[in-house]
C-alpha cells in the first residue's frame, strides 16, 4: 500500500511500517500514543494522522504538556471565565475548543503532571469538560493524539503516570523509530532538505561519499531535528562547496574539523562571492552555543546563561526567538 506522507521522508521497512500504521488508524478516531526518542518525528507523524483523517479541514491543535506550569496547564487545556483565577482578566477557550471537530496533539504527555492527568482521564471518559471558573458543561469532539519520549511504563512504577490514563491513551501505539535505526534514509532526507534549499535559491552543499557514510554512521542523539540542523548549518558554513568528512566536525567525527578549523583560519569573515545570509549566520550561531549550553547545564537555563555571559531573561527571551524555549523544562 502506497500512503501519501507529508515531511516523512524515507523508504526504509521501518519507515514504511510507521506509514502503514498511521494510514490504518487515521480514518478511526482511535486515541493515538506515539513513542519515541526526542527529534525522531513524533509531531510529523501526528500531524500525519490529522491530514488524513475526516478531521483534517479542522484545527490540528498542539500542546507541550512539558512546557507549561502546571498551574497554568488546566486553563490552557479547558479555558476559563473571567475573574476565575487573579490574572484571569478575560474569558479564553481553552485548546479543548480550539480543536473542537478536530483533533489535540498533547506533547511530553509523560511530563504531564498527576492532578491534571485525573482530570484529563476524566474528559477521556467522558468527553466534557468545563472551562475553569464556569459550571457549563460542553461536551469535546476532539480526536486525542498524545506523544512522548518517555517509557511510561517506568513512569507508572515510579507513581508519576496513572495506569488507567495510560490504557486509555494507548489505544494504538506507534514506535517512531530513532533515526539510527533507519541510517538508510539519510540520504533521502538530505536530498529532499537540499532540494528544498535549491528550490528557495539558497546555496547547497555537496557531499563527498564518505562524508555520507560517516553521517550514516553517526548515532544522532537528536535524530532528525539534529541532522536537519547540521545539514542547514554546514549549508551556511560551506555554500556551493564539496563537503567532506573533517568540514562535519564535532561531535560527527571525532577528530577535531580539521577544514573548519582551516577554512576558519584562511579568514572567517571572507565574504563569498553571492554574499551572505547574516541573520541566518547569527541566529545559527546563537542556537549552536545556546543548545551547546544547555546540554552542558543539564537544560538548568540560569546555568546556561552563566556560560554564554547573559542574564537568564536574556537567554530566555533568545530561545523563544530561537523556538528553542519549547525543549526545556
Ligand atoms: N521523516 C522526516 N523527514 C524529514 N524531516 C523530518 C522527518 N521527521 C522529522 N523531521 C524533521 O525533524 C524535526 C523534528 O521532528 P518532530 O516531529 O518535531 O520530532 P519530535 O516530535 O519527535 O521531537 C522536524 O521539525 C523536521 O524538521
Ligand atoms: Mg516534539
Amino acid at each position: 500500500m502506497h500512503v501519501e506522507t507529508e515531511g516523512l521522508v524515507g523508504e526504509s521497512d521501518i519507515i514504511k511500517a510507521v506509514r502503514h500504521l498511521i494510514a490504518q488508524v487515521a480514518p478511526t478516531d482511535a486515541n493515538v500514543l506515539i513513542l519515541g526518542e526526542s527529534g525522531a518525528g513524533k509531531e510529523r507523524v501526528a500531524q500525519n494522522i490529522h491530514k488524513l483523517s475526516k478531521r483534517k479541514d479542522k484545527p490540528f491543535v498542539p500542546l507541550n504538556c512539558g512546557a507549561i506550569p502546571a498551574e497554568l496547564l488546566e486553563s490552557e487545556l479547558f479555558g476559563h471565565e473571567k475573574g476565575a483565577f487573579t490574572g484571569a482578566i478575560a474569558s479564553r477557550p481553552g485548546r479543548f475548543e480550539l480543536a473542537e471537530g478536530g483533533t489535540l496533539f498533547l506533547d511530553e504527555i509523560g511530563d504531564m503532571p498527576l492532578p491534571m492527568q485525573i482530570k484529563l482521564l476524566r474528559v477521556l471518559q467522558e468527553r466534557t469538560f468545563e472551562r475553569v471558573g464556569s459550571n457549563k458543561t460542553q461536551v469535546a469532539h476532539v480526536r486525542i493524539i498524545a506523544a512522548t519520549h518517555q517509557h511510561l511504563e517506568d513512569r507508572i512504577k515510579e507513581g508519576k503516570f496513572r495506569e488507567d490514563l495510560y490504557y486509555r491513551l494507548n489505544v494504538f501505539p506507534i514506535h517512531m523509530p530513532a533515526l539510527r535505526e533507519r541510517a538508510e534514509d539519510l540520504p533521502l532526507m538530505i536530498d529532499e532538505w537540499l532540494a528544498q534549499l535549491r528550490a528557495v535559491g539558497e546555496p547547497v552543499i555537496h557531499l563527498t561519499e564518505s562524508a555520507l557514510d560517516c553521517l550514516k554512521s553517526y548515532a544522532w542523539p537528536g535524530n532528525v531535528r539534529e541532522l536537519h540542523n547540521i545539514i542547514q548549518r554546514l549549508s551556511v558554513l560551506f555554500p556551493n562547496q564539496l563537503v567532506d568528512v573533517p568540514d562535519l566536525g564535532s561531535p560527527i567525527t571525532d577528530e577535531p574539523a580539521k577544514a573548519y578549523v582551516e577554512h576558519v583560519n584562511a579568514d572567517p569573515f571572507a565574504l563569498p562571492e553571492a554574499g551572505v545570509n547574516l541573520r541566518e549566520i547569527v541566529s545559527d550561531l546563537e542556537t549552536r552555543y545556546i543548545e551547546a549550553a544547555l546540554q552542558r547545564a543539564d537544560g538548568v537555563v540560569a546555568r546556561a546563561a552563566d556560560l554564554l555571559g547573559l542574564r537568564r531573561t536574556t537567554l530566555v527571551e533568545k530561545m523563544k526567538k530561537l523556538g528553542l524555549a519549547r525543549d526545556v523544562a
